[in-house]
């Protein structure tokens, strides 16, 4: 989603600012600017499209000025034109907005009543009249901004500038993550550290509510009561920074690639790998008693904890409920006594997630998350997290943040089994020994990527593809069909390999690749008689499965050949055929494979 970053700098900052605006280009944007405080007062350059585009327009016009702020937009209110770009300004105020302001219909009413004359069809146009009507009003700066903020409803986060003071920059956070960093007679302001990375590693993440006030040597920072607080200076991990694609075309590339090794790291987490024994964080509940487990989360994220229902189910005889977060925030769902909460978040941000979350706190569930991002604030509402250690995932794409969910779902999978007596220690031993062998599955997958090259090329031509699978296979199907839409653009479906008769078969015809993910488990010849159905319709199949060919008894276009594995964890060695598939056929297409068209990599906003 939209980025901020902002520059209390000794030097002119408008350089700096889109430098640090491009680290931020993986959340997706569609417009972007930049505005600085010179001596006529407030300047600003904006542009359309990506940050070329705004570099450009700062080559042609050049902007100086030693304080700014920058931001890239994702559109919400009203087109991605250059007039709706941030940031907004009136002569004496300058913002920056991530987030919606939810009641802005009444507060720009109220503004235009007093005369105001809005430029933009955004929301954020009406915290810049606020915030100069209370100014106008003889309000100091800080005291401005605090009557705005009491003004406002919904989840944001804002740089805010003055005209007629360089040495001043205001924040604030409010269900929009926002940290500040410390330099030496230096300070700046990112949406995330990795913003940050190449000014300092010194950071301080605002929590919910908090707004700053930021000058060049100090930083005071103030609770949503206005109580002056200190926020701990932390130093942020050198890993967590580096956002660099090494040799690899994409970062989607060398994140599928890297698969192997954060699995491992994941894994290493939850796995005493002297014992071979599961160990999970104390979640603070009796897992012996959990009667039920709600799962939540969007995306891909969601499919990794549809994988995780069968598990538990399966694994641990305990009834697990699922949806989509977006959902499940507004269905009023009754919830059990005694219930696990399970909410899983790469980002840690997603804010239907994070909804979804708070809703099952007020119902009395015992909160854990999955989360990439441990400062999130996901994470930091959580009684208790499971991180996953895929570093920074920066191709919009999730890729190793999915295997990795999975890796430490299937750990609390066991654990649960565990303590309700369901998994005995032979079984332990062996899921856990399917777990550690898995890293060398997935890289004996990923080196033979060669052979995606013609598949990806025969995939191209298709306007429509299906993905099948049953049990554990199915949302590896459905997680495989939103690969390749989210960056193919082709239309992809994944379908309950049994479903198939129930409409989807109306589809096939010779035009329609079907992908069949059939590992050799206690479904295979079911999913088979309905990939056979295909056939007999003329479908072309792509078989991604470790059978022999003498098994499937029917003509096939191509086969994935898979390693065999355990049933236990071949989603997740299945997951890495359905990531290549829809990279080399994205790749082939010359799609912006880590910024896809309209996708973006946190979505802080309903
Ligand atoms: C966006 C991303 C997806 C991601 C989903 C959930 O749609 O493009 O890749 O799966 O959000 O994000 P989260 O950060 O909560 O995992």
């Amino acid at each position: 989603m939209c980025g901020i970053v902002g520059i209390l700098g000794k030097e002119d900052v408008a350089h700096d600012i889109v430098d640090a605006l491009r680290r931020l280009e993986y959340r997706g944007y569609d417009s972007a600017g930049v505005a600085t405080i010179v001596e006529r007062g407030l300047q600003r350059r904006r542009a359309e499209g990506k940050l070329r585009n705004l570099e450009a327009r700062l080559v042609e016009v050049p902007l100086g000025g030693k304080a700014g702020i920058g931001h890239t937009r994702w559109a919400t209110h009203g087109k991605p034109t250059e007039t709706n770009a941030h940031p907004h300004m009136s002569a004496r105020v300058s913002v920056v907005h991530n987030g919606i302001i939810e009641n802005f219909r009444e507060l720009r009413d109220e503004m235009v009543a007093a005369g105001c004359q809005f430029e933009s069809e955004t929301d954020t146009e009406t915290i810049v009249h606020l915030i100069t009507h209370y100014l106008d009003a003889g309000k100091s700066h800080l005291e401005a901004v605090q009557e705005t903020l009491q003004r406002l409803t919904g989840a944001f986060a804002l740089g805010i500038i003055f005209a007629d003071d360089d040495d001043l920059m205001i924040a604030a956070r409010q269900g929009s993550p926002l940290a500040i960093g410390h330099g030496t007679g230096e300070v700046y302001l990112g949406s995330d550290a990795i913003a940050l990375a190449p000014f300092t590693n010194k950071i301080t993440y605002l929590d919910e509510g908090d707004y700053a006030v930021l000058r060049r040597e100090t930083v005071e920072i103030y609770d949503r009561d206005g109580v002056r607080v200190e926020r701990p200076k932390v130093q942020a991990v050198a890993g967590a920074l580096t956002v660099d694609k090494g040799n690899h075309r994409h970062f989607m590339h060398k994140e599928i690639h890297e698969q192997p090794e954060v699995v491992s790291h994941t894994l290493a987490h939850y796995i005493d790998m002297s014992t071979h024994q599961v160990a999970i964080p104390d979640l603070g509940l009796d897992l012996a008693k959990v009667d039920r487990v709600t799962i939540s989360a969007c995306g891909t994220a969601y499919y990794a904890g549809l994988v995780a229902k069968y598990w538990i189910e399966r694994y641990a005889r305990v009834p697990v409920e699922i949806d989509v977060a977006s959902e499940m925030r507004y269905r009023e769902a009754p919830l059990a006594d005694n219930g696990l909460a399970v909410f899983v978040s790469q980002s840690g941000e997603t804010a239907d997630t994070l909804a979804t979350l708070r809703y099952c706190k007020e119902n009395g569930q015992r909160i854990a998350s999955i989360v990439n991002v441990r400062s999130s604030t996901i994470a930091r509402e959580s009684d208790a997290i499971m991180p996953i250690l895929a570093g920074p995932e920066i191709g919009v794409a999730s890729t190793k943040a999915f295997t990795c969910q999975l890796s430490a779902l299937a750990c609390l999978a066991i654990a649960l089994g565990k303590a309700r007596g369901q998994i005995d220690e032979a079984l332990e031993q062996e899921l856990v020994g399917a777990l550690t062998e898995m890293p060398r599955h997935i890289s004996s997958v990923v080196r033979t990527e060669a052979d995606y090259l013609p598949l990806a090329t025969e995939l191209s031509k298709a306007r429509d593809i299906l993905y099948l699978g049953r049990g554990m296979s199915f949302p590896i199907a459905m997680e495989g069909a939103l690969k390749l839409k989210e960056i193919s653009y082709i239309h992809a479906e994944g379908y309950a390999a049994g479903e198939l008769k129930h409409g989807p078969i109306a589809l096939i015809d010779e035009k329609v690749p079907v992908i069949v993910i059939a590992p050799k488990d206690a479904l295979f010849e079911k999913t088979i008689s309905n990939m056979q159905e295909v056939a007999a319709r003329g479908g072309r199949i792509v078989l991604v499965s470790d059978a022999p060919p003498e098994a499937f008894g029917a003509e096939v276009m191509h086969q994935v050949v898979m390693p065999t594995v355990h049933p236990f964890v071949s989603p997740i060695v299945s997951a890495i055929p359905i990531q290549l598939i829809a990279y080399h056929t994205a790749v082939f297409m010359g799609t912006d494979v880590d910024q896809p068209r309209n996708l973006a990599k946190s979505v802080t906003v309903e």
